[in-house]
Parts: structure tokens; C-alpha cells; sequence
């Protein structure tokens, strides 16, 4: 029997759903794990299948495009980074709330910017519906009308409602990275690319 190559001498080898076994020649297993980001444009769904609209997968070349599935949303004029793979177990890893990824997004919004939202962003803000009070944000104003919002969490349209209680309409929401992962700027909207090994490594060393 050999594991990716090696010939398996050990009963503990620990052996994956993507990990290439050949038993007396014969190939048993050959699933190939795949991880990509895409930059996502505005009037495209963070889903699977929609009957109305575009999806993410729809954007893909890939004939495998229909093995992946997406690590968290976008709303669908949200635009910029967008990871999808096959692998379960690492989409899991990542969205797990001790994982501490932080998501960042440039953020346009209709009124001034302050230090009142730096401040309120920093204690969080409770959302009714919930019941519950969001994470520690960190808000970086950049203009008097833009910013740079940073979250662990992935509440149901959570940046529009922590603006939304400040009564200041979001106009648009880009997310530029997800930890130490950044958008490749050489990706136009649309177009997608396979993580490198060093990203992939750089994504494991900050999650349980
Ligand atoms: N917050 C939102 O309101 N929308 C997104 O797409 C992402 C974060």
C-alpha cells in the first residue's frame, strides 16, 4: 500500500480524503483538495445555486467547479475576497469563532465619520434581534466618508447594521482580507486563482 507515494509501513498513518492510496496498484482513492480566491463583483450570490441570479461558482472555469463550496458570505453587492474549497474540514477550521480570523473590508458610508463610531465599534454593538452584543471591531476611519472595518465574526449583515445603528446608510463593502490572506490585486472582479502553498500554510498557522 502507498500513501502520496510512500510506501505505508505504519498501522497509525494517518490517511485523508485527498491523500493518493494505492493498494497493489490500483488506485482507491484520488481526490484532489482545492482552495481558491476570487475576487467577487458586485449582483453575484455567495451561494451555490441561485435561480435568479449569478453565483460565485458560476464565475469558475473549472469542471470541478461543482465540488466547491464557499468559506463564508458575501452579501451580493458586497465585493473582494471570496475563499472557496472542497476540503470541509479547513472551511470548518476557518469559520470556527476561535479561529480569530480577522475579516477586513473597506467601507463607504453616506454621512461624516467620528470617533464615536471608532468607539462604538470597540465595545460593540448590541443587535436586538439577536440578542446579542458583537465582537470588539476595529474601525480605521480613512476619509470622512470611508473606513477600514475589521471583524471576527460574521453576523447576518453585520457591518450594514453596526452603520445602521448610527442611522448612516452603507453604500458599499469590499473585503480586501481574511487574516493574513490578502485579494491578489492582480485579480480583476470576477476572476479567481489557487491559494500558494505559503498562503495556505500562513491560513493554518492562525487557526486551532
Ligand atoms: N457585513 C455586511 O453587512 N455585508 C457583508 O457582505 C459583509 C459584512
Amino acid at each position: 500500500v502507498q500513501v502520496d507515494g510512500e510506501t505505508a509501513t505504519n498501522i497509525n498513518q494517518r490517511v485523508s480524503r485527498f491523500s493518493a492510496v494505492v493498494c497493489d496498484g490500483q488506485r482507491t482513492q484520488s481526490e484532489t483538495a482545492r482552495y481558491l480566491m476570487l475576487n467577487k463583483p458586485a449582483g453575484v450570490v455567495s451561494a451555490t445555486i441561485d435561480e435568479q441570479h449569478d453565483t460565485v461558482i458560476d464565475l469558475l472555469e473549472q469542471p470541478w467547479r461543482h465540488q466547491l463550496h464557499l468559506v463564508g458570505r458575501l452579501d451580493f453587492n458586497t465585493t473582494g475576497l471570496v475563499l472557496l474549497t472542497n476540503d470541509g474540514r479547513w472551511s470548518r477550521q476557518l469559520s470556527l469563532p476561535e479561529s480569530k480570523l480577522t475579516k477586513r473590508y473597506k467601507v463607504r458610508v453616506q454621512k461624516p465619520l467620528s470617533q464615536r463610531y471608532v468607539d462604538a465599534f470597540q465595545r460593540g454593538v448590541y443587535f436586538e434581534y439577536e440578542g446579542i452584543t458583537t465582537r470588539p471591531a476595529q474601525l480605521k476611519i480613512r476619509g470622512e466618508f470611508e473606513a477600514d472595518v475589521g471583524l471576527v465574526e460574521g453576523r447576518y449583515h453585520q457591518i450594514k447594521r453596526m452603520f445602521g445603528q448610527f442611522h448612516n446608510k452603507v453604500l458599499s463593502i469590499h473585503r480586501f482580507a481574511m487574516g493574513s490572506l490578502t485579494l491578489d490585486p492582480d485579480l480583476e472582479a470576477g476572476q479567481s486563482r489557487l491559494l500558494t502553498p505559503t498562503e495556505l500554510q500562513a491560513l493554518s498557522m492562525e487557526t486551532p
